[in-house]
């Protein structure tokens, strides 16, 4: 980045977004600086987009693009670049407006026009009918992910270890953390969004089983609404997990807003009610000592720690191991006879350890399952989904 200009106004102008004079003023420092782009970290409309582009001479990105462009560089699941094209899709159909030809710029100049189309009329025809094969495709991958959810890298479910997920504002040093009680070689530098899709490891030095860690994107402030469904395909595995290590920057000047923006993420993908447990890192830059904070039933709640120089990594070890041990669900349960659809599912999970059938017809079985899996079962709604809600995962 060469140059950054700010301003400040109560009601945005309906041309340039910003006044005039800013705009004249943008226009000049791009010039002296000899600048190739400019970046609005803010919406801007297409017209906007397009006005501020010839005033200033030069190309005008809006903030949604970019967190997009960045999203398409890095989503690498299936699932997580269909989303990302659909994004890109929906953003780039609100820009296609006459004069503004954004698809024979991209692909010079794509697809047949039909007879007696424009060229607008083609350009967003071709995009209606990309959007709806991938709306399609989704829909297929939705599907199947529902049917088989189970499959983790293939995994025996019964035996699945349970699951840490990191997740945090962007540069709170996640995937530094990540590499240092994993020993994973994920991708940590000091740029924004170094990971988008999450990669599951196992964590090393945990003292009982197995357990292992998925790595996020970094959270941000005011993600653009039409952004969440490509976001939380990227967090596929955090919705699952049995703890959500929510790592801040303790050095970090807006570390409330930034904490609140990342509990406001959770809540928008479906995953504010999971267990979690706060990493302050970086206590290196702010002279504190690494320490466990413990809530008044002695659980573990904060852990204080530097991924850079090591400084309360054992205690953070630990704090996890306590806290997904507590992650199972062990006892007899009554199922009535109706739900012999969630018995065999239960089955499936290896869940059930014993059964005994009652004289009205209905089973009395000792389970023992993740917790996670349980709120697996609770999501098929219905009879099935409030009996796990009531009898499994709220007592
Ligand atoms: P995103 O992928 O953007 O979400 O970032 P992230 O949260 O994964 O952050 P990352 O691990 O890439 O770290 C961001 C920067 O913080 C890097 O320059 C790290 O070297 C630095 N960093 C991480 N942990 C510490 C720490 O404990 N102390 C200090 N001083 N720097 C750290």
């Amino acid at each position: 980045m060469v140059d950054e200009v700010c301003t400040r106004k109560d009601q945005p102008e309906a041309r340039f977004l910003i006044g005039t004079g800013k705009v004249d003023e943008l226009a000049e420092r791009v010039k002296q600086q000899e600048a190739s782009l400019v970046l609005f970290n803010h919406r801007l409309s297409p017209i906007q987009e397009r006005n501020l582009g010839r005033a200033i001479g030069t190309a005008v990105l809006d903030r949604t693009t970019l967190i997009l462009d960045i999203f398409a560089q890095r989503a690498q699941s299936h699932e997580g670049k269909l989303q990302v094209e659909l994004a890109q899709l929906r953003h780039l159909s609100t820009r296609l407006i006459r004069g503004w030809t954004h698809l024979e710029r991209q692909r010079g100049g794509i697809g047949m026009r039909g007879p007696g189309e424009t060229q607008l009329e083609t350009d967003r025809r071709l995009v209606a009918d990309r959007i709806r094969m991938l709306k399609s495709r989704l829909n297929r991958v939705e599907r199947h992910r529902a049917l088989g959810r189970s499959a983790r890298s293939g995994q025996d479910q019964s035996n699945t270890p349970p699951l840490v997920a990191f997740v945090g504002y962007t540069n709170a040093g996640k995937s530094t953390l990540f590499n240092r009680i994993t020993d994973a070689e994920v991708f940590a530098k000091d740029q924004l969004f170094a990971t988008l899709d999450p990669t599951v490891r196992k964590i090393d030095g945990i003292r009982g089983s197995a357990v292992l860690a998925s790595d996020t994107v970094g959270f941000i402030e005011h993600l653009p609404h039409e952004l969440i469904a490509a976001f939380r395909a990227t967090l596929e595995e955090t919705l699952s997990a049995s703890l959500v290590l929510h790592v801040v920057d303790a050095s970090d000047p807006a570390l409330d807003v930034h904490q609140q923006t990342v509990d406001e993420v959770l809540e928008q993908i479906g995953a504010s009610d999971l267990p979690r447990l706060k990493v302050f890192n970086k206590i290196d830059l702010v002279d504190r000592a690494p320490v466990v904070v413990r809530d008044d039933l002695g659980i573990p709640t904060q852990v204080w720690v530097s991924a850079q120089t090591g400084d309360g990594l054992q205690a953070l070890l630990d704090a996890i191991e306590e806290r997904v041990s507590e992650g199972r669900i062990c006892r007899w349960v009554e199922l009535p006879a109706p739900l012999q659809k969630l018995r065999s599912q239960l089955f499936d999970l290896g869940a059930i350890v014993d059964e005994q059938v009652t004289e009205n017809g209905s089973s009395r079985l000792q389970v023992d399952l993740a917790r996670r899996d349980a709120r697996e079962l609770s999501r098929l709604g219905g009879r099935d989904g409030s009996w796990v809600d009531q009898h499994l995962l709220k007592c």
